[in-house]
């Protein structure tokens, strides 16, 4: 077999890729962007795969979210400070409900590229190629903002590092604190219609007094007051992707420099084409997508490709089926895994197939369906006796209006209120704290009834 490079995507078929017509100027921003430092470290991303293959066993449950698409014109401090927040009460939560460590990976510091349903868009008459992330092109529908602008990588290189800067700052300065992030939680429940959440708040409360008085504070123990945050993205625009790939002298092996995590969405997971040649190659734990349309063979062939030596944590499969569509999919897929005697890590991402056209012309996601996917999701895993190794959301710190339902329930008519997304409708953060409430209840659901075999 001859050796991976990191070029080597390029004698492949590619898909949802831009045509840049400039080449000298692409060829000028990858030369740039190659000497630029990695914004991670390859000793980051061996810990980051050990913790999901403990996901993956059950030790530890993955909570992966951030925005659809970041974007250059709503990058601020506060946006990200809020997303990294709500994700620290999510995982208070999760920790509540697993009894194990929760990893918490970002959508974000890299998450600019987007794959489309089409390559055009036509309003009014009028045919344009499509918006494809700020790192791509612009989302103003003229001429001039859809060509695809190498330059753009630069821009989302310093965003990125700025963003993980931040995260970092966030992560180790006093922010993460986790007396200070329940405190938060119960501005929540406070409201009648989160009576329901109330309980499991206070006892997370107690837990939290009793600790304290015992002697285990956020000064004498580190782990109470700072956090591991990780980053991920899709690893879609192979230039900028290729651009930061770096030799890791340790293992020599190599290292996607942009970010911890990558993963492969689930229109580019042809399994001979450049999506899945590029992730094949490199060190980092790689997400998979796992649609309606994965078959077991390409499955198969996509497990051998990402996960030669079958890691445990290297792989980790992202189910997005659809409410009402996972019975159909997952135990066939779970099936496939088996056969092969895969190390892999189930993760269900309830956003990508319960996304619908609202009455009011708004691309939304009713809460309920997401609701349903991940019950569907834990379902077929208690049923077949695998392991649901955490969950994928579009969210956001922000209090917008994009999903709807919830506690603070989001009407349809209410989508045109705070609509900000470019991209896939999100989460605001009273529903994705709430989601994390009702996944809690599912992770306690099933700790009762392993409890319940293991003493029957
Ligand atoms: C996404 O995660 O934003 C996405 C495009 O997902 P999928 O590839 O599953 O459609
Ligand atoms: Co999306």
């Amino acid at each position: 077999m001859t050796e991976w490079q990191k070029s080597n995507w390029r004698n492949k078929p590619r898909v949802q890729m831009p045509d840049y017509t400039d080449a000298e100027a692409l060829n000028a921003v990858e030369a740039q962007l190659s000497q630029y430092p990695p914004l991670v470290f390859a000793g980051e991303a061996r810990r980051l795969k050990d913790e999901l293959g403990a996901a993956g066993r059950g030790e530890a449950f993955l909570l992966q979210g951030g925005d659809c698409a970041e974007s250059f014109e709503q990058f601020s401090a506060d946006a990200i400070r809020d997303t990294f927040k709500v994700m620290l009460q999510m995982a208070i939560v999760l920790t509540y409900g697993a009894k194990v460590p929760v990893v918490k990976v970002g959508r974000m510091a890299g998450q600019f590229a987007k794959p489309r349903s089409a390559a055009t868009e036509t309003v009014d008459g009028v045919e344009l190629p499509s918006y494809r992330g700020d790192i791509i092109n612009e989302l103003a529908f003229t001429p001039e903002s859809r060509i695809p602008d190498p330059k753009k990588m630069l821009q989302a290189y310093t965003q990125a590092a700025a963003t993980l800067n931040l995260l970092r700052a966030f992560s180790t300065g006093g922010y993460a604190d986790v007396h200070q992030v329940h405190a938060w939680t119960l501005g929540f429940v406070e409201g009648d219609k989160s009576a329901r959440y109330r309980e499991m708040a206070g006892r997370i409360g107690d837990t939290l007094d009793f600790m304290k008085a015992a002697g285990v504070t956020s000064d004498r123990l580190h782990s109470l007051q700072t956090v591991d945050f990780y980053t991920s993205h899709e690893s879609l625009l192979l230039e900028y992707e290729e651009a930061l790939t770096r030799l890791d002298s340790t293992s020599g092996k190599w290292l996607a420099g942009s970010g911890h995590m990558i993963w492969i969405g689930d229109r580019t997971r042809q399994p001979d084409g450049a999506h899945v040649e590029f992730a094949s190659g490199v060190l980092n734990p790689v997400g998979l997508k796992c649609g309606p349309t994965t078959t077991a063979e390409d499955l198969k062939v996509l497990m051998s490709k990402l996960n030669p030596e079958n890691e445990e944590g290297k792989l980790t499969l992202i189910a997005r089926f659809g409410a009402g569509n996972v019975g159909e999919h997952l135990p066939r897929l779970v099936k496939a895994v088996q056969e092969e005697g895969a190390n892999v890590t189930w993760v269900c991402d309830p956003m990508h197939g319960n996304t619908i056209k609202s009455a009011t012309g708004f691309k939304t996601r009713p809460f309920e369906s997401v609701l349903r996917e991940v019950q569907d999701f834990f379902g077929v895993h208690n049923a077949e006796g695998t392991v649901p190794g955490g969950v994928h959301f579009e969210m956001t710190g922000l209090d917008v209006t994009e999903c709807t339902g919830g506690v603070r329930a989001v009407t349809e008519e209410d989508l045109s209120d705070r609509y900000h997304t470019a991209c896939d409708p999100r989460l605001n953060a009273s529903q994705s704290l709430e989601l994390a409430f009702l996944v809690a209840e599912e992770l306690t659901k099933r700790r009762n009834n392993d409890k319940a075999a293991a003493s029957a």
